[in-house]
């Protein structure tokens, strides 16, 4: 029926589909913009977005903005647990294999070792050495260091380049990683379950009603951001100081959880003004999503489990599987078992990395 022609001339309704199609594909141009609303649904493989568009949000006045081009210094934030150490060492790995590959604009790297002293692997690796909190302001809860951390490094190190990148010990660099940050934009992984438009209530405890809407704090954690060095200078403490404070409230507290670190990066870089670019493509989270592409960093925080016909077992131990959680006290061993067929390449893809790293970097076992 459609488009069928009617004495030559197109029918109205296909004149109507076809200003539509253009008026939406014009839309889809000129804004960039797309706000992800996340679903309800609490279930993780529902929530992942199919979005071939890896910007999901420029903010508007970057439009316009050239990219920086410039260096980004890779900060990573660790412990010296062995499960930290070991993630560390093949972080680091990858960093220097992608490091100076076409299209990357990493600068230096340091592990920001915020146990207090120094470990078994500051001649493996570029590390500089900051204080925990307090005893006991953390609860118990370690990641709450990390700001801590942050403002401590910031303050002590000297540090060439101009913008930096928070990273975490389970990430992994799959591609060279360019500057994804806009001038005065960092540049953030929107993680579907942080939504402060669904936690206004709690939300405006620390971020009250006369700094703006509650959506001008974006769905993102601290990591991975790629933030320009004087803003994160200004935001860690206020960061700091935020997380402090939702540890603090028990009703925040229950409600964010584990990820009250990231709701209060959130929280600190909004009421600092600072809107990030959000970017799909900075990082994927095997198994959910399916294939490496063009993303840029692997984070294995989440369980791969499979049985041998290759179908995911999510939360039920897989006859395969790939867990960082199984290797709490110690590396993992190297040359670990390749997935069977049928399971996506990025879980695959996940494991090469990791057997690829143990096999070169020197004394993998020595350091259990
Ligand atoms: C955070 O900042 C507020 C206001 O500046 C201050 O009153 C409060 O004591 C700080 N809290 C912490 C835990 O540092
Ligand atoms: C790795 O393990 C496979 C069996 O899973 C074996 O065939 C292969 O020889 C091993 N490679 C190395 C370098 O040990």
């Amino acid at each position: 029926m459609i488009g069928r022609k009617n004495n030559g001339r197109p029918s109205p309704m296909l004149l109507v589909l076809l200003a539509l199609g253009f008026f939406f594909a014009t839309y889809n141009l000129l804004t960039i913009i797309i706000h992800i609303k996340s679903s309800n649904s609490g279930s993780l493989a529902a929530d992942r977005s199919e979005l071939s568009d890896p910007l999901t949000r420029m903010p508007e006045e970057t439009r316009r903005a050239e990219s920086s081009n410039s260096k980004f210094h890779v900060a990573l934030t660790a412990t010296d647990a062995p499960y930290s150490q070991w993630q560390c060492r093949i972080m680091y790995y990858w960093y220097k294999k992608m490091k100076d590959m076409p299209g990357s604009d990493m600068g230096k790297f340091t592990r920001v070792l915020h146990s207090g002293s120094p470990d078994n692997l500051m001649e493996e690796i570029p590390t500089f050495v900051v204080d925990p909190l307090p005893q006991g302001l953390d609860r118990g809860y370690i990641v709450l260091n990390r700001p801590w951390a942050f403002v401590q490094w910031l303050e002590k190190a000297t540090i060439k380049e101009e913008y930096i990148l928070m990273a975490e010990p389970d990430h992994v660099f799959a591609n060279p990683l360019p500057n994804l940050a806009k001038g005065n934009h960092p540049a953030a992984f929107p993680f579907f379950y942080i939504k402060p438009d669904q936690n206004e209530k709690i939300i405006r405890k620390f971020y009250p009603e006369e700094k703006g809407p509650v959506n001008n704090v974006d769905p993102i954690g601290n990591s991975p951001v790629i933030i320009k060095k004087s803003l994160l200078e200004d935001i860690a403490p206020t960061w700091v100081n935020i997380s402090l404070r939702m540890k603090d409230d028990p009703e925040t507290d229950k409600a964010f959880g584990w990820v009250l670190e990231m709701y209060a990066y959130a929280v600190a870089s909004a009421l600092h003004g600072v809107r990030h670019i959000l970017r799909k493509d900075f990082m994927l989270q095997p198994p959910w999503d399916l294939e490496v592409g063009n993303k840029f960093i692997i984070h294995y925080t989440y369980g791969c489990d499979y049985n041998i016909k290759g179908e995911l077992t999510y939360g039920k131990i897989g006859e395969w599987r790939f867990d960082k959680r199984s290797y709490l006290s110690g590396p993992p061993p190297k040359n670990l078992s390749l997935p069977p067929p049928g399971v996506p390449e990025s879980v695959a893809r996940l494991v090469k990395m990791v057997n690829e790293a143990t096999a070169n970097i020197p004394g993998w076992d020595a350091l259990s």
